[in-house]
C-alpha cells in the first residue's frame, strides 16, 4: 500500500479554512479540522488516530506522548486510538495485537464537509479489515461543532451475524493526575482488571493515587473530568455504549510500556467510550453500529 500523498489529498478533500491534508512532523499524513469558533483538531490516516483538539477557551484537550511516532508501526501513545474490532485482549487468539488491528493500519479519507462545522470520514483499509478475521468493515467520522465528535461506524459484511468490541481510547491532558476527579461513574459496577477481574462499586467519584483499570457496565450517557489545576472540566458524553473504561498506568506500569515520556503518566487520564467487557455487540449481516463520543471541554 503506497503511503498517502498530502498535496493530492488537499487537492481533493482540502475545505479553504476548514479542512487541510499535510504532512506531520511525527512522520505521517493528518487532516487538521479548523471550526469556525476557532477549536482544531488533527488526525492522523494512520490508525484514524484523533491526536489533539484544542479550543481558544481550554488549549490542548488531549494527551499524546512526547514519543509519539506515525511512522514506526507501533500504536500512537495519547490521543484517541481506535481499538476494533477487539477491545483489549483477543477473545480466543491471545498471539492477536491488544484492542485490535485498526489502530495501526491505514485508513482512506472517504469525505469531508466544509466550515463552519468541518467534517472528516475515513475508511479502516479493506485489507486491514479483512486481516482482523472478521467480515466487519469500519469507518471514522471527525466533526468539530462545539464538541469533538467521533463516530465509530462498523458493518457487517458477511453473511452471518458477527461480535464486535471497541473504544474511543481517548486520553485527556491533566494538571496532576493526583488532583482530578472522575465523575458520573458512582455506583456503577466494574469489572476490576487489576483483580482477577472481579466486580465491584464505589460509591465515590474516582480519585487516583495509584494504578486504576477498570471497564465500568451501564455506565452514564455523560462522564466528567474536573481538573481544578486547568480550571477546567471535561465532558465526555456518548452514545452506542454501555460501557466505559477509566485508566492510568501509575509509575510501574507506565515504566513496563516505556512509551509515555518522563512523568507521563501524571499528564494523563483514560476515559475511553466502549463496548467492552459484557457490552459485546452482536451485528447481523448488514447491519452497522454506530459508537460516538462527543468531548468537549468546559472553562
Ligand atoms: C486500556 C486497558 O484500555 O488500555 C489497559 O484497560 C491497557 O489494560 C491500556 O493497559 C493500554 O493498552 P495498550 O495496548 O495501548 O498498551
Amino acid at each position: 500500500m503506497t503511503a498517502p500523498d498530502a498535496a493530492d489529498l488537499d487537492r481533493r478533500f482540502g475545505r479553504p479554512g476548514a479542512v487541510a491534508f499535510a504532512v506531520s512532523t511525527l512522520g505521517g499524513v493528518v487532516a487538521t479540522l479548523t471550526a469556525a469558533d476557532g477549536a482544531v483538531a488533527t488526525v492522523a490516516l494512520t490508525g484514524g488516530h484523533v491526536l489533539s483538539y484544542a479550543t481558544p477557551a481550554a488549549g490542548e484537550v488531549l494527551w499524546l506522548s512526547p514519543l509519539a511516532r506515525l511512522d514506526t508501526g507501533r500504536a500512537v501513545r495519547g490521543g484517541i486510538p481506535v481499538c476494533w474490532p477487539w477491545f483489549g485482549a483477543h477473545p480466543s487468539e491471545p498471539a492477536r495485537p491488544a484492542h485490535g488491528v485498526a489502530r495501526t493500519a491505514p485508513w482512506q479519507v472517504v469525505a469531508t464537509a466544509p466550515g463552519p462545522a468541518p467534517r472528516l470520514v475515513l475508511a479502516l483499509d479493506q485489507q486491514a479489515a479483512r486481516a482482523s478475521g472478521t467480515d466487519l468493515s469500519a469507518q471514522l467520522e471527525v466533526t468539530l461543532a462545539g464538541a469533538l465528535e467521533v463516530s465509530l461506524v462498523t458493518r457487517n459484511e458477511g453473511a452471518a451475524p458477527a461480535r464486535l468490541t471497541a473504544a474511543l481510547h481517548s486520553y485527556f491532558g491533566v494538571s496532576d493526575i493526583g488532583a482530578v476527579t472522575v465523575g458520573g461513574l458512582e455506583g456503577r459496577p466494574f469489572i476490576d482488571q487489576l483483580d482477577a477481574g472481579r466486580s465491584k462499586r464505589s460509591a465515590e467519584p474516582i480519585r487516583f493515587a495509584g494504578e486504576v483499570d477498570r471497564i465500568y457496565q451501564e455506565s452514564p450517557d455523560t462522564v466528567t473530568i474536573d481538573d481544578p489545576g486547568l480550571g477546567r472540566r471535561i465532558e465526555v458524553a456518548k452514545r452506542g455504549s454501555a460501557s466505559t473504561v477509566v485508566w492510568n498506568p501509575w509509575v510501574d506500569k507506565a515504566a513496563r510500556l516505556g512509551d509515555l515520556g518522563p512523568d507521563g503518566f501524571r499528564r494523563m487520564v483514560c476515559v475511553e467510550t466502549a463496548n467492552a467487557g459484557g457490552d459485546v455487540v452482536t451485528l447481523a449481516p448488514g447491519a452497522t453500529h454506530t459508537l460516538t463520543a462527543s468531548i468537549r471541554a468546559v472553562t
